[in-house]
């Protein structure tokens, strides 16, 4: 008993390891060790798992490409666009901007004109798509093509396919007598005016700058009415 009436302190305690006690020690401590170790090993199967839950989806899409039928197991995030570029080879359709900006990867589906980038090709089961390829071959040349070639309606050539399928399909809408943003009389078929021509065609971009040309080459094939 201390002076104040507290239980004397106790000095620390102290290890006298020998050097035997030391080995064994430290040959517990690198078992435990490799245990420790072997524990993400153990765990292997459970990260496996979630790599599994990480794969992409994938679904069947079936449509046809310039009359012929495809089916394609593809991962569900994959645009119109990369299935016909980078599935079937079909280069002819464009990527430019990759965010419906630009009109370079226009084709025809349905007979309506849209930017295959902006839509999955799963949401085309049983459509039909057209491509640059579909409409003619350099030894029969759709009149479209010909008339660029005539007009000198590209210059990089970049722009071209998608302007040509925007084309086709916007004659038909002249034809099936749909009016456009600056189509004036509602009440009246529309016709292929300058402004008309322009506005319908608005949704293609040049970046050579051959719109004049471009302008000649479906004028001409409209039958000159603009
Ligand atoms: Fe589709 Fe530009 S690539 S609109
Ligand atoms: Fe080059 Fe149109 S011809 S982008």
């Amino acid at each position: 008993m201390s002076l104040n009436g507290a239980p004397p302190m106790q000095p620390p305690e102290t290890h006298d390891l020998s050097r035997r006690d030391f080995l064994v020690l430290g040959t517990s401590t690198v078992a435990s060790a490799a245990v420790t170790s072997d524990m993400p090993a153990q765990e292997a199967p459970a990260a496996a798992s979630t790599q599994d839950a990480a794969a992409p989806a994938t679904a069947k899409a079936s449509f046809q490409v310039n009359g012929m039928p495809c089916d394609l197991e593809l991962d569900t995030r994959t645009t119109l666009l990369d299935a016909l570029r980078e599935h079937l080879h079909l280069t002819g359709s464009k990527k430019g901007c990759d965010q419906g900006q630009c009109g370079a990867c226009t084709v025809i589906v349905n007979g309506r004109r849209i930017n295959s980038c902006l839509t999955l090709a799963v949401m085309q089961q049983g459509s039909e798509v057209t491509t640059i390829e579909g409409l003619g071959t350099p030894e029969d040349m759709h009149p479209l093509q010909s008339a660029f070639v005539k007009c000198d309606g590209y210059q990089c050539g970049y722009c071209t396919a998608g302007q040509i399928c925007s084309a086709v399909a916007m004659l038909d809408e002249i034809k099936a007598g749909i009016p456009s943003h600056v189509t004036e009389d509602l009440t009246q078929a529309p016709q292929l005016t300058p402004p008309e021509l322009r506005e319908r065609m608005s949704g293609n971009l040049c970046r050579c700058g051959a719109y004049s040309n471009i302008f000649d080459a479906i004028n001409e094939v409209a039958g000159g009415q603009a």
